[in-house]
């Protein structure tokens, strides 16, 4: 899935180049294709899909020239991650009635990829037997309201590491987090999920009925010339919800693996400063930057400017295309709403 606007990552996300296709952890790969890395050690390029937005088909191909148009499923409109997956589901199901697929999101940072893979491989044996939908889950260390909350059963289901799930709560309050932090039968939603095409399908027909109803009419077109037609006319009109609310907090039949491969959301800047080495002053600096008497900040320039910071504590300063923005580190969640009043004064 790559088709997230990462809003929380601007000025330097922005709405014609995603997070997904920046170079945000510094390796000189985009996200997006890191997470392609990732998965060429499971399987080979062509059997891996993206869905994204329409106006992003270009930048896919240019940064995974592995793979060729057919594989980058096109959506019309931002209709968030219920859809999406539906309509890969769909395609899928089409292509093989037995597909057993990964679907993964490409703004992850996931330091050990073979443990990934030893995860992901253990979860496809365990959805090519079972009618289960898996999720990968992260031992939580914060309260953190922008991520699911997994309640597992401390029960083997007869398969090594996987566990039922009893509960599933997308983006809880911070009181219910904390609650849920406490009682230490949680994980975090990694977004990472594992199962059949049928087996997805049925839970759509059930708890999304609206969205299955219309991406269903397509079953004659996908994979043929019309695809895409038939997708720009019924997309649009599916109601605009995330995977998690639409199926994972109603299914019943959820097993989750708790992941060991080390995983942070990269959903904003504060995630990347925490997940970046530090600087003896506890700064991250990105460019060609000069820090006097500066702490605990994460400072980003660009190529060819001279970024000079001095007598300031805790803030995130970043210098991107035509804006430059300074806040303070510990309110970067503001920056989503900050961006759209922003874009609506210019
Ligand atoms: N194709 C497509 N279309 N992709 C989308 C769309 C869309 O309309 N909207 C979002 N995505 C992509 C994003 O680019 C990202 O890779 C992924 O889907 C997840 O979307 P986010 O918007 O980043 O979701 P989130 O971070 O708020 O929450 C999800 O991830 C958390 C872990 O990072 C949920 O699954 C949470 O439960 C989970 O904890
Ligand atoms: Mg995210």
């Amino acid at each position: 899935m790559a088709g997230g606007v990462g809003s929380r990552f601007w000025p330097a996300s922005r709405e014609d180049k995603p997070k997904q296709f920046l170079d945000i952890a510094g390796d000189g790969r985009s996200l997006l294709r890191m997470t392609f890395d990732r998965f060429l050690k499971l399987t080979t390029a062509d059997k891996i899909y993206i869905v994204t937005n329409a106006r992003y088909k270009d930048l896919v191909l240019e940064h995974l020239p592995e793979i060729n148009a057919g594989q980058v499923l096109c959506e019309p409109s931002r209709n968030n991650t219920a859809p999406c997956v539906a309509y890969t589901a769909f395609k899928l199901h089409s292509l093989d009635p037995d597909a057993n697929f990964v679907i993964a999101p490409s703004d992850a940072l996931i330091v050990n990829d073979s443990l990934f893979a030893a995860n992901i491989n253990k979860a496809l044996r365990f959805t090519s037997e079972n009618d289960a939908l898996v999720t990968l889950g992260i031992s939580p260390d914060a309260p953190h309201t922008g991520y699911g909350y997994i309640q597992f059963i401390d029960e083997q289901t007869g398969t090594e590491d996987v566990y039922p799930v009893k509960r599933f709560t997308e983006k809880p309050d911070l009181e219910t987090a904390q609650g849920f932090l406490n009682s230490g039968d949680y994980l975090w939603n990694a977004g990472i999920f594992i199962w059949r095409a049928k087996t997805i399908l049925e839970a759509y027909e059930r708890f999304a009925p609206e969205i299955y109803a219309l991406l269903s009419q397509g079953l004659n077109y996908y994979n043929t010339e019309e695809e895409q037609s038939f997708i720009d006319e019924f997309y649009p009109q599916t109601p605009s919800i995330s995977v998690d609310y639409a199926i994972m907090e109603n299914a019943k039949n959820i097993y989750t693996i708790p992941a060991q491969f080390g995983w942070s959301d990269l959903g904003a800047w504060g995630a990347l400063y925490h997940e970046t080495d530090k600087d003896s002053d506890g700064n991250v600096l990105s460019g060609n930057i000069i820090t006097e008497d500066t702490h605990n900040s994460y400072i980003r320039g660009p190529q060819g400017k001279l970024v000079v910071v001095g007598g300031v504590d805790d803030l995130l300063i970043i210098d991107e295309g035509d804006v430059l923005l300074v806040y303070p580190r510990n309110r970067e969640q503001e920056i989503k709403a900050l961006r759209a009043k922003a874009e609506a004064e210019h």
